[in-house]
């Protein structure tokens, strides 16, 4: 059965009356909201699905997974190069991956891997304690699927790490539709904890993680302090998993308050999750909190190894005509570049309250995004939603990087970290 519905194509009568630019504006008048709409209509599919645009298992090629092809494909012409070959479809994900002729670059999508620009350039960076990374660029939990569907794409082995989308104690829907709406430089979404549960991310991508060479930070969400244990419990021993990155964006069955919200839950599960694992433990804090930075020093305090800045923020989109909100949930997550200001706040000010290394997240497009977060104190960072419009914007960023490095002379890219930070005072 396909995933995806056609939309019901919509006669617009034209009002003689009016000049032909009211005409125009009337007949756009609301198609933002029926492509997301449309976007949110992938109600039968996963979030891998709904990320990346690749099927699951034996679905049947998705319009959604073309589409990304498609972006591929032009932005590798826009480069000057077309892209001469691709990895059929039906290849297994990842597994048998060929690096030399499946890798995929902003201008050239089959460079031999030692032909890559960031070869032979210091980014090493430490992203938690713990936790050295050959470069500072991740993907973003959610935004990644489990990361091997982007294997077909991409070469994921040249990313810092990948985050997987949160993974709960067993396995979750996801919330009711609409789950995403486009905003003004970003997106809403509501897409909620669809997994397949603790277990199962564990049996299906953790050969697959180690088959593709690059370093996977599991993100663990629950509902209980319990919960979040389970999960590390569960995918310990996991190959691939380098460490965990606890979301506390999520509501505490207790109390109802999210956990990143409050300091001393922060606490409880951070210490909690330490406890059960030897791995490095990142946590995740949600700008949504009263005081992000009293959060980031209780995580410290009990334990965290470093701390990612930021989830997304609350945002919620009305829709006019039926005078309800667009998202199922009614509020969402907002994220993409509309959050970038605030992210790079909430580093700035948590690099001069902690001395565990950060990871910055929101809105990163491109290399000069990231330095913003570098600069302001992250070591490394993570691109989320940008991957949507474009799936190289990983690699362009590593590149960009790379392009920065030399082209200042610097030994490192670690050199421009927290370099934007208030010199301590003496
Ligand atoms: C569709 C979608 C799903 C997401 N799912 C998760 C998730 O499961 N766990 C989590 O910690 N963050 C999740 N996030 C938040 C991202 O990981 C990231 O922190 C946020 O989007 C800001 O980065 P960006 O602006 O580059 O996307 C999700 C974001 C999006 C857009």
């Amino acid at each position: 059965m396909p995933w995806r519905r056609f939309r019901k194509k919509v006669e617009r009568p034209i009002d003689v009356s009016k000049s032909i630019e009211e005409s125009l504006d009337d007949a756009a008048d609301g198609e933002s909201e029926e492509d997301a709409a449309e976007l949110a209509e992938l109600d039968d599919a996963t979030i891998a699905e709904a990320a990346t645009g690749e099927p699951n298992e034996d679905r049947a090629p998705t319009e959604l997974g073309d589409k990304l092809r498609g972006v591929l494909e032009s932005a590798a012409e826009r480069g000057g190069e077309a892209r001469r070959e691709r990895r059929p479809r039906s290849a297994p994900r990842g597994i048998a991956l060929d690096r030399s002729s499946g890798a995929a670059r902003s201008d050239d999508a089959h460079a031999a891997p030692e032909s890559y620009p960031e070869l032979g350039v210091d980014l090493s960076v430490e992203a938690a304690r713990g936790l050295r990374l050959k470069n500072p660029v991740m993907t973003a939990s959610g935004t990644f699927g489990q990361g091997v569907e982007y294997a077909e794409l991409i070469d994921v082995s040249r990313l810092g790490a990948i985050v997987n989308k949160g993974t709960t104690p067993a396995a979750r829907p996801g919330n009711p539709q609409y789950r995403i709406a486009e905003t003004p430089s970003g997106i809403l979404n509501s897409i909620g904890l669809e997994n397949p549960g603790a277990l199962e991310v564990a049996r299906k991508y953790g050969k697959a993680w180690a088959e593709l060479g690059v370093a996977v930070i599991v993100n663990v969400a629950g509902y209980s302090v319990d919960d979040y244990v389970y999960v590390v419990h569960e995918m310990t021993g996991t190959p691939g998993v380098v460490a965990y990155e606890i979301n506390v964006s999520c509501p505490n069955v207790k109390g109802g308050m999210l956990f990143g919200c409050d300091p001393d839950l922060a606490a409880e599960v951070t210490s909690a999750v330490k406890a059960e694992t030897d791995l490095p433990v990142i946590v995740k804090l949600t700008p949504n909190a009263p005081d992000v930075v009293a959060v980031a020093r209780a995580c410290e305090q009990a334990g965290a190894d470093a701390l990612t800045a930021i989830n997304t923020v609350l945002g919620m989109r009305i829709d006019t005509r039926r005078r309800r909100p667009i998202l199922g949930t009614g509020s969402g997550g907002l994220s993409g570049p509309a959050i970038r200001p605030i992210a790079v706040h909430v580093t700035y000010q948590v690099a001069q309250a902690v001395a565990i290394p950060i990871i910055g997240a929101g809105g990163i497009t491109n290399a000069q995004d990231a330095l913003e977060f570098l600069m302001a104190g992250a070591s490394s960072v993570q691109v989320g939603t940008a991957t949507f419009a474009d799936p190289l914007a990983p690699l362009k960023v590593i590149e960009g990087l790379a392009a920065y490095v030399k082209e200042h002379g610097l030994a490192s890219i670690r050199d421009v970290i927290g370099v934007a930070l208030p010199a301590p005072e003496d």
